[in-house]
């Protein structure tokens, strides 16, 4: 039998599958105990060796965890020893069920020896656990405590025993007995909500495995074994770094007072004097879990819906008398159930606060989410991150402020923009020509373009950088880097971070510190460190002065994308010390884009993912990491599938210039958790694991083709997709399910390619090998974003690229000023030779790649119009192909010529 079971690999792929691979040995373990129950002797001394191998392979993480827990662990090891193979096996396999499908969190039945009755069951149970309405949410407490471990079974006791009937929710001890263990169960036991530590407890665990030294080693460094007298304030902080929201209690008998007010007590909850308040401590527990769980805004919806209420406003549907009592549209209601209609209004009242003008449950809902995201506030937006990122664009930017953006980015910016008057300054992401894609906005360029506007006098207009991250694609920026050698150009630099695939980053350790917020910590307290402003100093400009730079950071986030609230949740968080001066405007341009009418059940549901979050985001990331990095091998290992499909590697998808440090895919031999951090820290991009672009093109198909063919054929949908790759985005809704319904389709494709190869002969074979390479090698060059037409310059000798794309825009709105010419005609041609210049009406934004290769005011290149012609897809928004593309008339553009205000 296999020591390592399946899909068990070190590096980071082991820090994601820790919790998985435990199950996995659970599973070993009952097929040998099964083995032994039914084998007739056989082999039975070499099974039973197995087992042993596996129970000890097993202890260091069963004693981070509460289920099966010691008592049950204690019965599995006797049976063992007396040779009960039947009980053996029985119980194997009721912990290893009960592991696979959580079970154990609801069902008592779990938590028992099968022979137990249930006078014996309010011992071992968390009592309460049942189903339906009696159900408690059950959680777990680790408890790290100085004392021997021959007392950890009467800690465990002491704490089940301030259980009480009226508690909300049931939790479990898990006692450890020195800090190394205490970061190790904060990463690897997912059921933590809250740690209690007593002070005086070891450092060092007592374990010395290699692969849970491996998890440790990024956490905890040298030097902090030194400083044992500190223990519980490091120990605080070290499960707050990995797990912010974990609540942290420290019972101490050292001066509590002054403990309690300084600096290194800040990451923990509460701090107790010695022993004296178990109660109390029991009671913060309940009442931590208690604040994360409550969702003021749902719950109160959920009140409002029982009243019996009678509505005098609009809204027909409300209550939904109009549906249950209608002759035609009754079905409506049984489908969508009673309570989605109990649960409408228009009003603000009855408790349910205004998203206009929140002072009550939204605001509470609002400022929770705030605390979950890492900002100092959020705000709801129901109508998706399009709008979102308008009203930050329209709340922070005045006609004339130039704005660097990234002309790959979300159109919504380019409306925002359009809105606002802000004058974009198009900075070209990286190509990947080879996928028919751009990567992200490299920091070199951006700092490029800020020294041009210094270097002209205008850097006083530079108001913002907007930038996406993760882009639709995966590259995922170096927050941190990027707005420190920013803020060392432009000292009031603000900062819009479209993170509208990347909410749920932040529930992450890995991938929490390249998120804006994450980011914006980490430079909060380096602008306070001591050792920074002296470094600062002898940098000579290359760092941003502490005293000077102000840290505005602005990020949006679809809710909905990656985490569980409806369609159009989105989230506008805010880490601003200067808010204060922009407050009024944020408001009105919040009123300007926010409906009087919001939806309240996307309200509530906001409220719903942020609680989910709170409670098990860490959980639910660390799966979906785990689950990505295993699709991508199960597709890239695979000796079929691989012939014609590839999941692309970071390695593939970023150039080697933004990997220092050369890594090139995620659990690769000679690559621990530390090495990975470490690219992950300095690296300039980094490829969130989630978003698989899988290349399609060796296999013969398009992206759009292949999407057709999965839908189609396999019931699988996708969304994006490139020349010749389509996007696979695992997320926390996906399975392993998930995982083998997709490698399955795609080993059935490859069969049947193979077939239709092998039948066809060579006729087919050299049809299928052009194809691929039209699709794989004869890929058109991206075109660069050319330039603002000069009439839209300010100064048309300035080497700063900003214009005034609004006033294009708008040009545009006069019939007069536009003219139309044929994509293929000779004009174009002509016209690109001699002119006069091409300068577009409009933004042109084909899908895929999704992009604007043109907007407003642009002067089109030979190079646009080129990728145009190459393209071959169906759906180009702006462009109507009978009509041709849309332009502003030269003697339009002329009579405008030093007209256009910049501000
Ligand atoms: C980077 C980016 N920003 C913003 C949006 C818009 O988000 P929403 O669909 O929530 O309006 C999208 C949508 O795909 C996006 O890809």
């Amino acid at each position: 039998m296999s020591k390592q079971p399946s899909g068990e690999r070190a590096g980071i792929a082991g820090f994601f599958s820790a919790s998985q691979l435990r199950v996995d040995r659970w599973r070993t373990l009952h097929r040998v105990a099964k083995a032994l129950a039914t084998g007739n002797g056989k082999d039975v001394e070499k099974l039973r060796k197995d087992a042993a191998d596996e129970l000890a392979a097993l202890a260091p993480l069963e004693d981070l965890c509460g289920y099966p827990g010691p008592r049950l662990m204690t019965l599995v090891h006797e049976r063992l020893q007396t040779a009960d193979w039947t009980g053996f096996a029985r119980l194997a396999q009721r912990i290893s069920v009960s592991l696979l499908s959580n079970s154990y969190r609801d069902d008592p039945e779990a938590w028992k020896g099968e022979e137990e009755g249930e006078a014996h069951a309010p011992e071992v149970l968390p009592p309460s656990i049942g189903r339906g309405q009696a159900r408690k949410p059950y959680f777990e407490v680790l408890v790290v405590t100085p004392g021997e471990r021959s007392t950890w079974a009467s800690t465990r006791e002491v704490m089940r025993r301030l259980r009480r009937e009226t508690d909300e929710f049931v939790y479990e001890p898990v006692v450890v007995g020195s800090l190394e263990d205490a970061v190790l169960a904060t990463i690897v036991n997912y059921n933590l909500q809250a740690v209690v530590l007593f002070d005086g407890f070891a450092y060092a665990s007592q374990y010395s495995l290699p692969d849970l030294r491996e998890l440790l080693a990024p956490h905890l460094t040298q030097g902090d074994a030194a400083r044992d007298a500190d223990l519980g304030t490091l120990a605080a902080r070290a499960v707050r770094t990995i797990r912010p929201e974990l609540d942290v209690y420290l019972a101490t008998d050292r001066d509590v007072g002054t403990l309690a007010g300084a600096d290194e007590a800040a990451p923990i909850r509460r701090v107790f004097y010695g022993l004296e308040e178990m109660l109390e401590i029991h009671l913060s527990i309940l009442d931590g879990v208690g604040d994360r769980y409550a969702t003021p805004y749902f719950d109160n919806l959920k009140h409002y819906a029982q009243r019996p209420i009678g509505t005098f406003h609009a809204l027909p549907v409300a209550r939904g008398k109009s549906i249950f009592k209608s002759n035609w549209i009754r079905d409506m209601g049984e489908f969508y159930g009673a309570n989605l209609f109990l649960a409408e209004s228009s009003a603000t009242t009855g408790g349910l606060d205004s998203l206009l003008e929140p002072t009550g449950n939204i605001k509470v809902a609002q400022d929770k989410a705030a605390r979950a995201l890492g900002g100092d506030r959020s705000f709801f937006v129901t109508n998706g991150t399009s709008t979102s990122n308008k009203i930050v664009h329209q709340a922070l930017v005045k006609p004339g402020d130039i704005v660097l953006i990234d002309r790959d980015c979300h159109k919504s910016h380019h409306y925002g923009l359009v809105l606002a008057g802000g004058q974009p300054y198009y900075i070209d992401a990286f190509p990947l020509t080879q996928y028919s894609m751009y990567g992200s906005l490299a920091i070199k360029p951006i700092k490029r373009a800020l020294l041009q506007l210094k270097a002209e006098g205008k850097l006083d207009r530079a108001r913002m950088l907007v930038l996406t991250n993760c882009t639709f694609d995966g590259h995922v920026a170096n927050v941190e880097r990027t707005m420190l050698e920013c803020l060392a150009i432009k000292p009031d630099l603000i900062f819009l971070w479209d993170e509208a695939w990347f909410g749920f980053a932040r529930f992450t350790p890995f991938l929490r510190r390249r998120t804006a917020m994450g980011a914006t910590a980490k430079l909060r307290s380096l602008f306070k460190s001591p050792e920074y402003k002296k470094r600062c100093q002898e940098s000579k400009g290359a760092l941003p002065d502490p005293d000077k730079a102000r840290i505005r950071v602005y990020e949006t986030d679809s809710v909905h994308k990656s985490m569980s609230s409806l369609r159009q949740g989105s989230i506008i968080v805010v880490a601003d010390q200067d808010f204060h001066t922009v407050e009024a405007a944020f408001k009105e341009a919040f009123f300007t884009h926010t409906s009087t009418s919001p939806n309240l059940q996307i309200i509530a549901s906001l409220d719903v993912a942020r609680r989910q979050m709170e409670l098990e985001g860490y959980e639910l990331v660390q799966r979906a990491l785990q689950l990505a990095i295993e699709l991508r091998r199960e597709i890239n290992d695979h000796p079929l599938i691989s012939k014609y499909f590839r999941a692309a590697t970071p390695a593939e998808m970023i150039p080697a210039e933004y990997r220092k440090s050369e890594f090139s895919d995620y659990g690769m031999p000679g690559w621990n958790v530390a090495k990975t951090i470490g690219a992950l820290n300095t690296d300039e991009f980094f490829l969130d694991p989630t978003r698989i672009t899988l290349l399609c093109g060796n296999a013969g198909y398009d992206g759009t083709q292949f999407k057709a063919l999965l839908s189609s054929d396999h019931d699988i949908q996708i969304n994006k997709t490139s020349r010749n790759s389509v996007l696979v985005q695992i997320n926390i809704n996906n399975t392993r399910s998930d995982m083998a319904h997709l490698v399955k389709a795609l080993a059935d494709m490859s069969r049947a390619i193979e077939k239709r190869l092998a039948d066809g002969g060579e006729p087919e074979q050299a049809t299928f090998k052009a194809r691929v390479k039209s699709l794989v090698t004869d890929v058109p060059d991206l075109p660069d974003c050319s330039r603002f037409h000069d009439v839209f310059r300010e100064n048309p000798k300035s080497a700063t690229a900003e214009g005034n794309m609004r006033a294009a825009y708008y040009l545009a709105y006069d019939a007069s000023a536009r003219e139309y010419v044929k994509l293929n005609g000779k004009e174009i041609d002509e016209r690109l030779k001699n002119g006069p210049e091409l300068v577009s009406a409009k933004f042109v934004i084909p899908y895929p790649p999704g992009f604007p290769i043109m907007v407003p005011g642009q002067v089109i290149s030979p190079e646009i119009v080129t990728f145009m012609r190459k393209l071959d897809v169906k759906e180009i928004h702006g462009y109507n192909a009978a009509m041709g593309l849309e332009l502003l008339k030269p003697d339009a553009l002329a009579a405008l010529k030093g007209k256009v205000a910049n501000r």
